[in-house]
Order: C-alpha cells, then sequence, then structure tokens
C-alpha cells in the first residue's frame, strides 16, 4: 500500500472550504492507502509563535473536525507535528542542503510574505519552513502529498531536497508526488475566491444551524438583481456554488428546478437561501453528532492523538537511523541497547 501524508496548520476550525478541497479527499483516500494527516503545529507557531494558545486550542479542534467528518483513526495516523523530534532534526541536515536564494524564490513563501507584509523582515523560522515540511514529508517516507494547487512547489522543494540527498548521501528517501485534487477553492459567503476565516466569510463544520442560517441568509448572491422577477445569474453566483457542492444526487432535480427558475426571474434570493439553509444543514447535521459524541469523551481523542503519534515516531526511527548511518553520524550504533 502506498503512503500518503498530508496535514493542516492547526490554527483555527476547519469549515466548508476545506472539506471541499481536502476532507472530503482524505476520507476516500484513507480505504486505498496508508494515510498519515499530521497537525502541523510547528508550522503554524512560524507566523504564531507569539500565540500559542490559539494553536494548542486548534489542535482539539481541528482532530474533532476531522473525525466528525470521517477520518477514521482505524484507517488514518492522525498525529501531532512538534511530538516527532525527528522532524526538527532532519530540518536541520535539510538545511544544508537548501539555499537561502531559492528559498525566497519558492512561490508559496513568496505569496505568503506579501500578503502578510513581511517581505523585509521575514524571521528564518517562516522562511525555512518548506524544508521543514520537506522533512514532514519524508520522515514517514510518504509516496504521494495530496495537496492544493498552492501547495505544489513545496513538493517540488521536498523533491528537490530528496534528490540532493540522495545524490550525496545514498538512495535512503522517498521522492514524493503531489497528489493535486481538480476541486476548485470553495468561495466565500462574501463572493471573494476564497473561504478563510481570516476573512471572516466562513461557515464552519462545528457551526450550529442557526449560526448556518445568519450566514447564509446573509450572503453575497447576483448583485445585479434587485428584484424576484430580474432574470438572475447562476454561474459565479456563491449560493448556486454551494448548492453545487452539497446537493446530494438525489436533489439534483430540485437543484436544476432553482436554477431554470432563477435565470428566467421566477424564484426570489430568499427562498434560493433558505433552501440552501436546507442543504447545508442536512449535510452538517451527522457531522455535528459525531462531534458530539467525540466532544463527550476527552479522553478518547487524547488517545487518538497519542497514539498515532507513537505510531508516527516509529517510522521516524527507522528513518532517522537509515540517515545517520548515510551521514556518518551513527557513532554509538555499534552499542547493543541502539
Ligand atoms: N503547508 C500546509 C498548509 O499550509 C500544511 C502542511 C504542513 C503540510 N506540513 C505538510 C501539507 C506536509 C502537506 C504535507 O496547509
Amino acid at each position: 500500500m502506498k503512503r500518503i501524508l498530508t496535514g493542516d496548520r492547526p490554527t483555527g476550525r476547519l469549515h466548508l472550504g476545506h472539506f471541499v478541497g481536502s476532507l472530503k479527499n482524505r476520507v476516500k483516500l484513507q480505504d486505498e492507502y496508508d494515510q498519515f494527516v499530521m497537525l502541523a503545529d510547528v508550522q503554524a507557531l512560524t507566523d504564531n509563535f507569539d500565540n500559542p494558545q490559539k494553536v494548542r486550542d486548534s489542535i482539539k479542534e481541528v482532530t474533532l473536525d476531522y473525525l466528525s467528518v470521517g477520518i477514521d483513526p482505524q484507517k488514518t495516523t492522525i498525529f501531532i507535528q512538534s511530538q516527532i523530534p525527528q522532524i526538527a532534526e532532519l530540518t536541520v541536515f535539510y538545511m544544508n542542503l537548501v539555499t537561502v536564494a531559492r528559498l525566497y524564490r519558492n512561490p508559496t513563501v513568496k505569496e505568503e510574505m506579501k500578503q502578510k507584509g513581511i517581505e523585509e523582515n521575514v524571521t528564518l523560522g517562516f522562511l525555512a519552513y518548506p524544508v521543514s515540511q520537506a522533512a514532514d514529508i519524508t520522515f514517514c517516507k510518504a509516496d504521494l502529498v495530496p495537496v492544493g494547487a498552492d501547495q505544489v512547489p513545496m513538493i517540488e522543494q521536498t523533491r528537490e531536497i530528496v534528490r540532493k540527498f540522495n545524490s550525496i548521501y545514498g538512495q535512503i528517501l522517498v521522492e514524493p508526488e503531489p497528489l493535486v485534487g481538480d476541486f476548485p477553492r470553495l468561495v466565500g459567503t462574501d463572493g471573494q475566491a476564497k473561504m478563510s476565516k481570516s476573512l471572516n466569510n466562513a461557515i464552519f463544520l462545528a457551526d450550529s444551524s442557526e449560526e448556518v442560517e445568519k450566514k447564509v441568509m446573509d450572503m453575497y448572491t447576483d448583485p445585479k438583481r434587485i428584484k424576484p422577477t430580474d432574470l438572475g445569474t447562476v454561474e459565479g453566483n456563491p449560493v448556486f456554488i454551494y448548492l453545487d457542492a452539497f446537493t446530494t444526487e438525489t436533489d439534483k432535480h430540485k437543484l436544476d428546478d432553482f436554477k431554470s427558475r432563477y435565470k428566467e426571474g421566477k424564484v426570489g434570493d430568499v427562498e434560493v437561501k433558505q433552501y440552501l439553509v436546507k442543504v447545508l444543514n442536512n449535510f452538517l447535521d451527522p457531522i455535528r453528532e459525531k462531534r458530539k459524541e467525540y466532544e463527550n469523551q476527552p479522553h478518547l481523542i487524547e488517545k487518538i492523538l497519542k497514539e498515532g503519534t507513537k505510531k508516527a515516531i516509529a517510522e521516524a526511527e527507522k528513518t532517522m537511523k537509515e540517515v545517520k548511518i548515510a551521514m556518518k553520524i551513527d557513532y554509538f550504533y555499534h552499542d547493543k541497547h541502539q
């Protein structure tokens, strides 16, 4: 079975955009692959080092999000990045194999620095996070990394590091392939290109039905449409984008009917939104239920994270042993206890 490694920065609860863009796919992939999912708290700290409580709280929230959408700890190894010391060790070794100029050229890092306005005073930790991400991916010799298109430069950087490592020290590491889903990014409730907590345009997996209703009724739709009798535009309309993403197969005909009536000016925005509230709450209800089950068993969540982390450490130890022998820093390996 091929191995997958992927993960998220724990910086807040996950939302519908995460579901469409990655969680849904992970639930499927766990049946076909040996899947590792990492809570990337060390990476989250690269730009949240002054807010450790947020990262700490998000570990639990994101784990609950994973479990409630159906990521199954029997099939998927869920673990915490900071608890794998070998990732930090590998990062240090890989730093010799990457130039600072190459990191500045990494398109994802470049874009993030611009967004955060830290081009002039970026920390070493932030600039180097692609190196740490290479360690995330290689410590368990992952074959595949399912990611969004924005993360492809990270995988490319990892592949370069792996090739360089292997050419100098020997064929130890596995060169991973990105597994890019063709999932379009879910727009925000305000119509902006990206659903995001910081843009305040997100519907969270943990939102109550009342919160969902409020957010949907406030949603941005077709701005040119004033009255229900005006001809409406379906394409690019966030309400219909969400309906497309969350309508079940059996309800497709209802959606098609709403679409044609919308285009012909025969249905009001309020009615379509009320329908979307129903669709989203039907989708979220079982997720909420599962979340509640787990919320009532905090010890179980801790156990899942502990066991996943233990399994990840076992993989890390195997790789690290090979790496240290290859790098000729295996000074004490002849000792019996090693
Ligand atoms: N950089 C990813 C993000 O921002 C999170 C991440 C950390 C990750 N380490 C990873 C993703 C390794 C895939 C593989 O979403």
